[in-house]
């Protein structure tokens, strides 16, 4: 079955509305979806392209601060969340001596990573009980499911989806249980209408809660809290990706095309508090990457060779300008018995935002 016939039955089968949450679920996770089905592989020939696949001057730089980590003691292991065409991995692995695992939701995905990795990667089908080592997820948190709220005059309301004459439409309905008490907490004049991720928060619960020893980066485009319901921001920040165009109807092509919404990385860090890990560090992508030296790795290439140079300064100013990813997309670090200092947040640490 078809995303699209998916959703209309799961609408009817449920007298006449869904949450938008579980349409975006099932738009992008569940069989036949955006992700599960293998479409929404990341690249110049893919609808969006993330700086992993813009070259290897990422992950090399990533690898800085990892390095130091992976060497210490008995050495920490990588988990990579989501590996998308494992291009990530692939450059860690040129990097880093290091047992590397994936764990990915979407079979399809999963079967390109192991025919570009082979047997230098292991994958999970779930999260180790108990795990001692590095956790990367690289916009893995944008592609989490949303409840979709709107603070109205007469109070606050969930926005779900319903079905007639052949298209979806938006419906309202009174915001209940844990949305309900989120929504309350965030001050908004309406009306007002944005996302609450209460499935990344989950998700971010569940790696600190099995974290024994160990470091989480969390990198994603998004905003501590302040910045994220600020008052001009009045129409949410959900967005589609289809052949590299932005739009914002996620009604559009269920199935066929990325919907996503921005990181809160004030509620990951306050999920993450709650499951007992620290908040290590929260930056910046530029910053973060300028901390760990990527002007350095910029300089190991051959500058006179014009052919080599150019993309891999493009890379840098794709990853560093405040245009591109470098102020919207944020590096958040948490974990548990980490003593030393981390790298990449050694200057412009912006913790107290969130
Ligand atoms: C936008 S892509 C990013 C891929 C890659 N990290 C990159 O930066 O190019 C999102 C990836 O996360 C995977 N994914 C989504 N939700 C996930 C979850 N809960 N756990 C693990 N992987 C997930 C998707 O299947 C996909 O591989």
């Amino acid at each position: 079955m078809l995303p699209r016939e998916r959703i209309v039955r799961e609408i009817l089968d449920h007298g006449g509305w869904i949450s938008f949450a579980r349409y975006m679920e099932l738009a992008l996770h569940a069989r036949g979806g955006y992700y599960a089905s293998g479409a929404g592989e990341p690249g110049a020939a893919g609808d969006f392209v993330t700086a992993p696949e813009l070259g290897r001057l990422f992950g090399r730089t990533l690898a800085r601060q990892l390095a130091p980590l992976v060497a210490q003691g008995p050495g920490l292991p990588i988990l990579e969340l989501g590996a998308g065409s494992g291009a990530l991995a692939e450059t860690l692995l040129g990097e880093l001596a290091v047992d590397y695992w994936i764990l990915e939701t979407s079979a399809a995905l999963r079967s390109r990573q192991e025919a570009r990795l082979g047997k230098k990667v292991k994958h999970l089908d779930r999260l180790p009980e108990r795990w001692r080592g590095i956790v990367l997820a690289n916009e893995v948190a944008d592609a989490m499911p949303v409840h979709l709220v709107a603070w109205r005059a007469d109070g606050v309301k969930e926005r779900g989806v319903a079905f007639q004459n052949q298209e979806f439409h938006w419906q309202e309905r009174p915001a209940t249980g844990g949305l309900q008490e989120e929504a309350s907490k965030i001050r908004v004049p309406p009306p007002y209408e944005s996302e609450i991720g209460l499935a990344a928060r989950a998700w971010m619960r569940a790696l600190c809660e099995h974290l024994e020893h160990g470091l989480i980066l969390v990198i994603d485009y998004g905003f501590p809290r302040g910045e994220y319901y600020h008052p001009q921001r009045a129409a949410g920040t959900l967005m589609c990706h289809h052949r590299h165009t932005a739009h914002a109807d996620p009604f559009a092509r269920p199935g066929d095309e990325d919907i996503t919404a921005h990181v809160d990385f004030s509620a990951l860090a306050a999920a993450a508090r709650g499951a007992g890990a620290e908040v290590l560090g929260f930056a910046t992508q530029a910053q973060f990457l300028v901390n760990c030296g990527i002007t350095e790795v910029l300089g190991q290439a051959n500058v006179e060779n014009a052919l080599v140079y150019a993309p891999i300064a493009a890379q840098a100013q794709k990853l560093l300008s405040p245009a591109e990813m470098g102020e919207l997309f944020k590096v958040l670090a948490v974990g548990k018995g980490i003593a030393t200092p981390l790298l990449g947040f050694s200057r412009g640490d912006r913790r107290h935002a969130l």
